[in-house]
């Protein structure tokens, strides 16, 4: 994966360079350049123009006024938030009522499902298992594209260092190779065996760029980072994605160095399109053309809509900025009709390749919905992606599993009986929706053995301790106690920023008193973000980090619980100890005093109250079972740039139960014309061994992974030192060993 930036001299020429040489013209693009010469300017600014429903259509849409009057005069090229066969044959009906009868795209957030909810896509990168990811995607393009959904705003690729921005539920965390992978992934099963087929759905792979950086974790904030820090850790995923064969992009709501996303050629026209050749289309993030207003980048809603087009925005989401503006603009000659039947030619692509024009109404089809949407392995699929989510974060004296015999299990905390919030935020939400509580998973996991004493001790947010007496006389009843604490589903999701990112409220409190009953606690930690909770992380003889993790919530948790699925999942971001060490990440630098014994005494970078390590590392997470790591070799330990190097180790399960490990690869440059992050993942396996079973992994060590941007930004190795780690976690490094890099 290349990520090379564009001097700027570069960038001014392919401004000009005109392609002498055209292809010869696909049969799709003859199609599209026929259609464009029919188009008046009205109906070319019509197709940039995309509406939302108004509220999610959850029953009968009835006639929604102008803009579905808008439709039928071809004003409009898409919509969102328009739903399930029926309505969307509805709509696109209104299209077949205008001049030249071209079919609208529908888009949805289908973030982690449709009718079937999956892990929230943080916790889906906690399962490093990029196949399971995919078939996540999959069944989710599967069921949209049958309930009439042309295109999903997914995958959201922001890499996130700072857990107070409530958007890292939506993503898959603070590394940028982990990020990448499950990026591709997810872009293959939104559009399975290519656009056109009746379960593909164009994906929409957001936000760029950048908007992970908010600065303080706020959402919508601004974004000042350096070139290197764009290309080296933000990009990636972003050109992964488009390497995947994305079908679209969304740009973000933040300003980057000083230009808003939405109109920031660099990136739009530079990078997505020229640099990386992305033939598909961007659509603005919802309304923010018009924003640039706000952030004073332009005095109006005109002058946003020529910033926004001119800087290689095709398609305004709700901004009202193209329709109201756009045929004036190209009149008074601020905005060349070429760049307007460009952005035009790149959606009707998309629609004549979604076959659109041959039957507007394919994916309409409420005989295929019915058939689709409520299919069993669906469920099946979602417990098996939910199991490999969950992260063991403590298990002390092998607590875990808990055997089926137990005779009395107290079930405590505001979240044990919770079921709409497993749905997690960006769900697609359904009136007659079953989402299984970790209470209905324990039901069926455990029948009529077991006896569950349930009682909720508080709620999520409140402060009363009413609830603590019954809470603590139903753990004093039982042989163990399982707590679920954490947040609200909505809690973590758009505009849910936290400046406080602790367990919310007196859970932590009601931890504590059943701690102090003395009874053995398993604390399952739910939310869509890591949350700091030091006193459970201290107190609590095992922690389960679930996260939100859809339909089959409890069934998942009840499996790892109880021993039917080992837990193999690793966490895909840093647990903070305090929000005062926020952004605390694994990839950081040395600097010239780094912090030894882990506190910044004796003039050592760090802090004096606090150790620099997070509560848990990147990569962390536990096993019912052993895994010993051995025999590291490296088929060369010293290699020019244009060799590579084999790297081999053996793992085997030293315990007594089957599992899966995640075998991680890092590596530090020692010396650098710039300077180095102290360890960075370049690889990793994750494998399945039985018990006393060997497994030998291997990767290869080449250009692609030793390459970095030097002083001059410049994309590529430099000779000298490199130490290699491998381990289970970033904090965990079990082999080590080192090579050279010769010219
Ligand atoms: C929202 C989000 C974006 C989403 C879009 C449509 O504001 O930022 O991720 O896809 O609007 O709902």
């Amino acid at each position: 994966m290349l990520l090379k930036p564009l001097p700027a001299l570069t960038i001014l020429l392919l401004g000009s360079v005109t392609f002498a040489q055209q292809k010869p013209l696909s049969a799709i693009d003859k199609k599209v350049e026929a259609l464009l010469a029919k188009m008046t300017l009205d109906e070319k600014i019509g197709q940039l123009n995309q509406y939302s429903a108004d509220g999610l259509a959850t029953g009968p849409l009835t006639e929604n006024g102008n803009k579905f009057q808008q439709i039928k005069e071809g004003k409009v090229g898409a919509m969102l938030n328009v739903r399930g066969a029926k309505d969307t044959r509805m709509v696109q009906g209104y299209a077949m009522q205008s001049r030249l009868k071209i079919p609208l795209l529908f888009g949805l957030d289908v973030i982690h499902g449709y009718r079937t909810t999956f892990p929230i896509p943080l916790a889906e990168a906690a399962s490093w298992d990029m196949r399971a990811i995919q078939s996540s995607a999959r069944v989710s393009a599967t069921e949209a594209a049958a309930g009439g959904i042309h295109w999903t705003f997914a995958p959201m690729v922001d890499i996130a260092r700072d857990p107070r921005w409530g958007r890292v539920m939506e993503g898959a965390g603070e590394d940028p190779y982990l990020g990448s992978m499950i990026a591709a992934a997810r872009v293959h099963g939104f559009q399975g065996n290519g656009l056109g087929n009746l379960d593909a759905v164009m994906a929409c792979v957001k936000h760029f760029a950048a908007y992970g950086a908010a600065i303080g974790g706020r959402d919508y904030n601004t974004v000042d980072i350096s070139d290197r820090t764009l290309w080296e850790t933000y990009l990636p995923p972003f050109k992964a994605a488009a390497d995947a064969g994305a079908a679209t992009f969304m740009n973000s709501f933040n300003e980057l160095n000083g230009i808003p996303a939405s109109g920031n050629r660099y990136l739009q026209t530079d990078i997505l399109k020229g640099k990386w050749h992305f033939k598909g289309f961007i659509v603005s993030d919802w309304g923010s053309i018009s924003e640039m207003v706000a952030h004073g980048f332009a005095k109006d809603g005109k002058q946003a809509g020529e910033e926004a087009i001119n800087a290689g925005n095709d398609m305004d989401m709700e901004g009202h900025s193209y329709i109201n503006n756009l045929a004036q603009l190209v009149k008074e000659k601020k905005v060349p009709m070429s760049r307007v039947d460009d952005a035009v030619r790149r959606i009707l692509r998309k629609k004549f390749e979604m076959g659109l024009f041959d039957d507007p109404y394919r994916f309409s089809n409420e005989d295929r919905e019915s058939k689709v949407l409520n299919l069993a392995p669906n469920h099946e699929i979602a417990r098996d992606v939910a199991r490999k989510s969950i992260v063991l974060l403590k298990n002390d004296n092998e607590l875990l599993p808990l055997s089926k015999n137990l005779k009395n299990i107290a079930l405590i905390g505001p979240l044990a009986k919770a079921d709409k919030d497993m749905m997690g935020f960006w769900s697609v939400m359904w009136e007659n929706d079953h989402l299984v509580s970790l209470y209905e998973g324990l039901q069926n996991k455990l029948g009529n053995n077991t006896n569950l004493l349930y009682s909720q001790g508080c709620d999520v947010t409140d402060t009363s301790k009413r609830g603590f007496a019954e809470a603590i006389a139903a753990a004093k009843q039982a042989e163990v106690v399982i707590m679920a604490v954490g947040e609200h589903f909505d809690m973590s999701g758009e505009a849910k920023s936290r400046a406080n990112i602790h367990i919310p409220g007196i859970q932590e409190d009601l931890v504590k008193a059943i701690v102090e009953t003395g009874k053995p606690v398993v604390v399952l930690t739910m939310s869509g973000r890591p949350m700091i909770f030091n006193y459970t992380a201290d107190h609590a003889n095992a922690i389960l980090q679930t996260w939100w993790l859809g339909s089959e919530a409890g069934n998942a948790i009840a499996d790892v619980l109880f021993g039917d699925y080992n837990p193999s999942g690793k966490l895909p971001m840093s647990f903070p100890r305090s929000e005062g060490q926020i952004p605390v990440y694994y990839n950081y630098k040395s600097t010239g005093r780094p912090s030894q014994n882990d506190l910044g005494i004796n003039y050592r970078s760090g802090y004096n109250d606090l150790p620099n390590s997070p509560r848990y590392a990147f990569g962390y997470g536990l096993s019912y079972t052993t895994f010993a790591f051995s025999d590291l070799k490296l088929s060369k330990n010293k290699f020019s740039k244009n060799e590579s190097t084999t790297v081999t180790c053996t793992i085997k399960n030293t315990g007594p139960y089957a599992g899966e490990e995640v075998v991680q690869l890092y590596l530090r440059q020692l010396v650098g014309t710039v300077t180095r992050p102290v360890k960075e993942l370049k690889g990793f396996e994750k494998i399945s061994l039985k018990p006393g079973e060997s497994k030998t992994v291997s990767f290869v060590i080449g250009k692609e992974q030793l390459s970095f941007y030097n002083q001059q930004m410049q994309w590529g190795t430099e000779p000298g030192e490199f130490r290699l780690m491998i381990g289970n976690s970033s904090d965990h490094i079990l082999l080590q060993d080192k090579f050279e890099l010769v010219n």
